[in-house]
């Protein structure tokens, strides 16, 4: 990598950076090193993305300021950073154990760490929107992403979720991941190869439509997890139906609730899902000092909704839900999919607002 530092201002999480652009085929599969393989960077056959003993130069690291500002810089022998507090050389970080400090020439104080993946997703270069940890810890916990998993994910955007999906699985599962966008996948190639160190073993990147590449990508009934992050999720229903194994779990992750609604009814007139699970998380820092133990004052009120749902059987359909639809929900406005042996007057039921 050529010389290459990226600032996060704290407030709008804006990033700039200049790397050495990933080169490989335009379309097409794109799989990793052989299983067993250490990463070249890392030295580690366990793929985890994590480097331990001292800074090596090529190495990325994060500077937090006095104020919680943040810098990642990729460390290289006899450059300097340049802050507002003065300059940084590399060579005061590179041989050192991360976590200690370090003073610029004009007194500035800055706390040296290797990034961790959730600080690393938050501030590599982004395409399209990532998926943030809150939400992808609870995709990994939800989904029950498990070592050696056969996880098929789409869209790759950023390759926010793919770290966390391949760490996941490790060496010994798969993740097969698909990008309609050339461009995005590009930067997802870029992300993810930097966060391990080279290119995941357990990785495959597909750059095409997933309801036209699943079926030629994966044997029937042979994936056991499927994360979908895109605008019409509701679309692949079908594809990911056939690709999953009996027992196998979709999640779908969305930011609107017309688009939960479009996802969760589709599921339900599938018929082979079980009834589909939704939710979305809040997460509130808490300020800690002295007798002042309140709640922080900034807040991510809203990321996405997610939604799970597990494959039956071929063939077996889930049980209908008893207890009858809310007044008017598939009422005369209704115009989505409906679920399975929904008793006719319950459609019927007009919404009690209208009259
Ligand atoms: C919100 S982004 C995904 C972000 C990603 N999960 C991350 O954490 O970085 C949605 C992506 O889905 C892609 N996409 C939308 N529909 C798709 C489809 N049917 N097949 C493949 N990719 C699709 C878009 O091009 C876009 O890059």
């Amino acid at each position: 990598m050529t010389e290459t530092e990226l600032t996060q201002k704290k407030t709008d999480q804006k990033t700039e950076q200049t790397t050495d652009a990933g080169t490989g085929p335009r379309t097409g599969a794109r799989t990793g090193a052989q299983a067993g393989t250490p990463s070249p960077t890392t030295g580690s056959p366990d793929w985890s993305g994590v480097r331990r003993g001292p800074l090596q130069p090529g190495e990325w690291v994060r500077l937090v300021d006095a104020k919680g500002r943040r810098h990642n810089i990729c460390l290289e022998e006899g450059k300097s950073f340049h802050t507002n507090r003065g300059g940084l050389s590399h060579d005061e970080i590179i041989g050192r154990q991360e976590g200690f400090t370090i003073t610029s020439s004009s007194g500035g104080e800055y706390l040296v760490f290797r990034p961790l993946l959730n600080e690393f997703v938050v501030s590599m270069p982004r395409g399209a929107a990532v998926v943030y940890p809150k939400d992808a810890a609870q995709i990994v916990a939800m989904a029950d992403i498990f070592p050696g998993a056969r996880v098929v994910e789409a869209g790759a955007g950023s390759g926010a979720l793919t770290c966390s999906l391949l760490r996941a699985v490790g060496p010994s599962g798969h993740v097969s991941s698909f990008e309609r966008r050339e461009e995005f996948a590009e930067v997802a190639e870029r992300n993810v190869d930097q966060f391990f160190g080279g290119r995941h073993p357990a990785w495959q990147l597909t750059v095409a439509d997933l309801v036209e590449a699943l079926p030629a990508t994966v044997e029937p009934g042979s994936v056991d997890r499927v994360v979908l992050d895109m605008l019409a999720p509701w679309e692949c229903i079908d594809a990911v139906a056939e690709a999953l194994t009996a027992g196998g779990i979709v999640v779908a992750y969305v930011a609107t609730t017309t688009q939960l609604g479009k996802v969760v009814e589709t599921l339900r007139a599938h018929g082979e899902f079980t009834e589909p699970q939704p939710w979305e998380t809040l997460v509130r820092d808490w300020h800690v000092e002295g007798l002042a133990v309140r709640p922080g004052h900034k807040m991510n009120g809203h990321t996405g909704f997610l939604v799970t749902a597990r494959r039956m059987a071929p063939g077996n359909k889930a049980p209908v839900k008893k207890r009858r639809p809310a007044p008017g929900a598939y009422g005369v406005d209704y115009e989505g999919p409906r679920p399975v042996g929904l008793a006719p007057q319950a459609a019927q039921v007009a919404d009690p607002q209208q009259d």
